[in-house]
């Protein structure tokens, strides 16, 4: 009976071991805010009025040039914010033709790459990546990330990442 029970410990035990893909395998980055590098904004982000500010840590950064893929360790973060939009509910624009940033949506979408991530995901993985969402305080939101696979898994050249050039353009 004793050994029943170790062996049912063991298989447990093994199960969350290999709980290896989703979007809880990434933490939310503590102090990304001081510590990561803008790479981009965009405009119109997807299509919407939302415009996207997208940030990388150092090691995203240090990477190497755009036609590598991003190291292991690599952590990018995106702050949504709503586009402003004037009285005639036309989108504001600056003097560069630029969106004008109104309040933030509440949402940070963020991207990891481990060594060794991914493996789960069969033909959708998108190499080693994660994806994950979390509020600006920090709490995770739920999120399904078959979405997020399917899309960003057509930039197969760009190791996934939309601004894989803006990000090699940090390192100088
Ligand atoms: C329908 C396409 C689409 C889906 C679905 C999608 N994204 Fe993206 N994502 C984009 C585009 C396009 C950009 C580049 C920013 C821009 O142009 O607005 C982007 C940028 C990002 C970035 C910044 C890094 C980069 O690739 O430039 C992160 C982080 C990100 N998305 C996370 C997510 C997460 C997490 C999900 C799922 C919850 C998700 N995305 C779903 C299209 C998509």
């Amino acid at each position: 009976m004793r050994m029943r029970a170790l062996l049912l410990g063991l298989v447990g035990a093994s199960v969350v071991a290999t709980a290896s893909a989703g979007p809880e395998l990434v933490d939310f980055p503590q102090g990304w805010e001081t510590s990561f590098s803008l790479a981009a904004t965009r405009d119109m982000h997807r299509g919407g009025k939302t415009i996207a500010e997208i940030f990388v840590n150092a090691t995203g950064v240090t990477s190497g040039p755009g036609d590598v893929p991003l190291a292991s360790g690599t952590v990018i973060v995106m702050k949504l914010y709503r586009a402003r939009i004037d009285a005639g509910d036309q989108l504001v624009r600056d003097d560069a033709g630029r969106l004008v940033k109104g309040d933030a949506t509440g949402a940070l979408l963020v991207m990891e790459k481990r060594s060794g991530w991914g493996a789960d995901y069969g033909a959708v993985r998108n190499g080693e990546w994660e994806y994950a969402s979390f509020g600006i305080g920090g709490e995770r939101r739920q999120i399904e990330n078959k979405g997020c696979l399917e899309c960003h898994g057509a930039l197969t050249e760009f190791d996934y990442v939309f601004t894989r050039y803006e990000i090699a353009e940090l390192r100088r």
